[in-house]
C-alpha cells in the first residue's frame, strides 16, 4: 500500500449515527487500516461517487469513507477511537474530511430538520485523547493555534452545496460537544445557550484538532435532528427520535455530501495545505500503514 505517492483518496468522510455507508456509491475496494492507536472504528470504505450528472462510470470523485460509531453503531460517543480514524484517513492519502453529525439545536435560529455548517466549537467533554503529542510517538510538544478550527474553503463547499440542494441551513453555529452517552438535562442544556452554543453533540469533539493536527482540512456537515430538551416546546430528545429522523433525512444528507464532494474535488488542486509548518508526526506513518 504506498502512501502519498499513490493516495487511495484524497477526500474522507466520517459517517455519524444513521450514516453507515455511502448509498449509491460505487464501492471499490474496502480497508483494515492499522494505525499505531489500533484499529480505526470500521474499515475504511474506498468508493466512487455517481459523476456530476449523477451518471455512474469513472469521472466521479473517489472518497474514503470511515464509519465513526463502527458497523451497525456498536461503539459509544467517549469510546471512540478518534485517533485512530484520523491517523487511519491520513495514512490512506486524504486532506480533507467531511464529518457528518446528527446533532440537537438548542435555539430557534438552528431548528430541526435544517442543517448547519459549524464555525466554532465548545468542548465540553472530558478523558478524551485529543492530541497526537503526547509523548506516545512524538516527544515535541505542540499547542496548536485553535481559534478558527474548521477549514474555511471546505465550510465554503458545504455551504454552495447546501444552497445548490436547495436546504435551509445556517451557516454558522458554534457547536457544544458533550461526552455522552447520556443527553443533556434542562439545566447543562439551558447553561450550554448561556455559554453561547447554537447546537449540541456528542461526537464533534476532537475530531478537527486531530484533522489539524495531520495537516487535513476539516470541516463539519450537521443535521438537526432535534431541539436537545425541547426549548421549542417539543419533546425532548430520545435516540429513537434522533435515529428516526436521520433516516428520514437520508437522501437529503447523501445528495448534499455529493454536491460537496464534487466541489471539494475541483477545488482540491488549488488548496493551500491545512495549516502551515511541517508537522513531524507526517514522518511517522508507515509506508505500509
Ligand atoms: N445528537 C443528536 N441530538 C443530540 C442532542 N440533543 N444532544 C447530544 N447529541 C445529539
Amino acid at each position: 500500500m504506498a502512501y502519498l505517492s499513490e493516495p487511495f483518496a484524497r477526500i474522507g468522510i466520517i459517517g455519524g449515527t444513521g450514516l453507515y455507508r455511502l448509498a449509491g456509491a460505487a464501492v471499490l475496494e474496502t480497508l483494515d487500516a492499522a494505525t499505531p492507536f489500533g484499529p480505526p472504528s470500521s474499515p475504511v470504505t474506498i468508493a466512487r461517487l455517481a459523476a456530476p450528472d449523477g451518471t455512474g462510470g469513472s469521472d466521479g470523485p473517489v472518497v474514503a469513507f470511515l464509519s465513526r460509531h463502527g458497523v451497525g453503531h456498536s461503539i459509544p460517543p467517549h469510546r471512540i477511537n478518534y485517533r485512530a480514524n484520523l491517523w487511519a484517513l491520513k495514512s490512506l492519502g486524504v486532506e480533507v474530511v467531511l464529518s457528518c453529525a446528527a446533532v440537537g439545536g438548542l435555539v430557534p435560529s438552528h431548528g430541526t430538520g435544517t442543517f448547519a455548517v459549524p464555525d466554532q466549537f465548545l468542548d465540553r467533554t472530558w478523558g478524551r485523547a485529543d492530541t497526537f503529542y503526547d509523548g506516545l510517538l512524538s516527544t515535541g510538544v505542540q499547542h496548536l493555534p485553535a481559534a478558527e478550527p474548521y477549514s474555511a474553503p471546505l465550510r465554503a463547499a458545504l455551504v454552495a452545496a447546501l444552497e445548490l440542494q436547495g436546504e435551509d441551513f445556517a451557516p454558522t453555529a458554534t457547536m457544544a460537544v458533550i461526552n455522552g452517552p447520556r443527553f443533556s438535562t434542562k439545566a447543562e442544556s439551558a447553561a450550554l445557550i448561556q455559554a453561547g452554543a447554537h447546537l449540541v453533540s456528542m461526537t464533534q469533539y476532537p475530531e478537527p484538532v486531530l484533522a489539524a493536527e495531520l495537516n487535513m482540512h476539516f470541516a463539519a456537515l450537521a443535521f438537526i435532528t432535534d431541539a436537545d430538551t425541547g426549548h421549542d416546546g417539543s419533546e425532548p430528545v430520545t435516540a429513537e427520535l434522533v435515529l428516526g429522523r436521520l433516516a428520514a433525512a437520508q437522501p437529503r444528507l447523501l445528495a448534499v455530501l455529493s454536491a460537496a464532494v464534487h466541489r471539494v474535488s475541483a477545488a482540491l488542486a488549488g488548496m493551500e495545505p491545512a495549516h502551515d509548518g511541517g508537522f513531524p508526526l507526517l514522518a511517522l506513518i508507515p509506508a505500509d500503514a
